[in-house]
């Protein structure tokens, strides 16, 4: 078979929502589908990369030829990406939850006479901002940023913060129809720059994103 420009190279992708339980049957989570992260994945596998997929609960089948690590909540999917290294590249494109709930309960809460209860939250680890300036960092970090406002200056702030060597900006806004949708509008921001994309399907801005990747790390542009 023809040369590729990842082969050779290990990736760890992350993917999907987390769900963080209240109690046995409740739980917090987000509107990811994780389809860009699953289309990122597969498109680094296309490159000839060896791909770790670490998700969260999604009804997308798991991809042909990528190891799937299925988890439910941030601790668990931080836990899933460490076990994966080393790896030359990783890319977080989980919507992971920012909180979980401080002490779940392991019996169903009741409705009582004293209405409602009240839910103390927790911060969760950043996994991006972990890997980002860990002893085994991959080579190369790639974050993005769903926002809705101040894009481009939060994804600036984000790179710095969380040790990126690129984020994927791309506004969330609801009519913009991204998170769950099926296209996607990224500006690539890099201390060198920004790089708007244009409006593109999922699979094919984790192609543009893959192609990016090679042109940084793989074969003939090997650093
Ligand atoms: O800070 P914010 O949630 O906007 O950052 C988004 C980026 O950080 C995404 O790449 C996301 O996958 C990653 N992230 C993470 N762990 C968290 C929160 C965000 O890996 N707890």
């Amino acid at each position: 078979p023809a040369a590729r420009p990842l082969d050779g190279l290990s990736a760890i992708v992350t993917s999907g929502p987390t769900h963080e339980p209240i109690d046995p049957v409740r739980y917090i989570a987000n509107r990811s589908s994780g389809r860009q992260g699953h289309a990122i994945a597969a498109a680094l596998r296309d490159a000839g990369a060896k791909v770790t997929l670490v998700s969260g609960p999604v009804t997308l089948p798991d991809p042909e030829g990528i190891a799937t690590r299925h988890v439910e909540t941030a601790a668990e999917m931080l836990a899933a990406v460490e076990t994966a290294l080393p790896a030359d590249i990783a890319v977080f494109v989980a919507a992971v939850a920012d909180w979980r709930v401080a002490a779940e309960s392991n019996r169903k809460i009741k409705k009582t006479a004293e209405g409602p209860p009240a839910l103390a939250l927790a911060e969760n680890p950043d996994i991006l901002a972990t890997i980002g300036h860990h002893a085994m960092r991959p080579r190369l970090v790639v974050g993005f940023a769903a926002e809705t406002d101040d894009l481009l200056a939060n994804a600036r702030k984000k790179l710095e913060r969380k040790g990126a060597d690129a984020i994927l900006a791309n506004d969330v806004s609801p009519q913009g129809g991204v998170m769950g949708g099926s296209e996607n509008t990224i500006r690539l921001v890099t201390i060198e720059g920004v790089d708007e994309w244009p409006k593109l399907a999922k699979e094919a801005a984790a192609e543009r994103l893959a192609e990016w990747i090679a042109a940084r790390l793989g074969r003939g542009g090997r650093q």
